[in-house]
């Protein structure tokens, strides 16, 4: 089940977001600001725990993603990334992705996401990140 995040949500979210990404990890105090300032798509996978989080704004911008990695390869990203294209009908998707996390741009890639930029020094750490882009599906020309 994907539905929005609960505060009962982030102790489970904490110990994703420490695995997924042990650089630049949110604390609780941003998962809290993030779910009060996105209640309707700070998304998450529920199973018999949460598998997997999403959150992005609705002009497009993906802001963050993750999936426990037990959980990893079985679809759940694919299927939270659809939930964007859904809410975001008609918008092009974009995200930064750290250019050294070639696991996570092949799985953007996948997705029709293509690179369109570096920047520089994106990240806290000093890391460049890639820009990346998904056009807006045009379904309206396709029946
Ligand atoms: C990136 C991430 C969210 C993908 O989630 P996921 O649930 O494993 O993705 P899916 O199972 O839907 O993968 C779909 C396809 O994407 C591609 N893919 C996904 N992860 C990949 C990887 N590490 N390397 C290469 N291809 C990958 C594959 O083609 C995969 O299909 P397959 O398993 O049949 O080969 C997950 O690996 C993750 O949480 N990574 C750490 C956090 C992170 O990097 N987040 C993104 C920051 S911008």
């Amino acid at each position: 089940m994907i539905r929005p995040v609960r505060p009962k949500d982030f102790h489970e979210l904490l110990q994703i977001e420490a695995q997924a990404f042990p650089k630049s990890q949110y604390d609780r105090e941003e998962l809290w600001l993030l779910s009060l300032q996105y209640p309707h798509t700070f998304l998450v996978t529920v199973s018999n725990h949460i598998d997997g989080y999403i959150v992005f704004r609705v002009d497009g911008h993906i802001i963050s993603m993750a999936v426990r990695p037990q959980k990893r390869r079985e679809g759940i990203g694919t299927r939270l990334i659809q939930k964007v294209i859904g809410h975001c009908s008609g918008k092009s998707l974009r995200l930064e992705v750290r250019v050294s996390n070639v696991g996570a741009q092949r799985f953007y890639l996948n997705l029709d996401f293509r690179i369109k930029a570096r920047i520089d020094g994106y990240y806290q750490d000093g890391e460049d990140a890639f820009l990346m882009e998904r056009p807006a599906d045009n379904t309206e020309d396709t029946d």
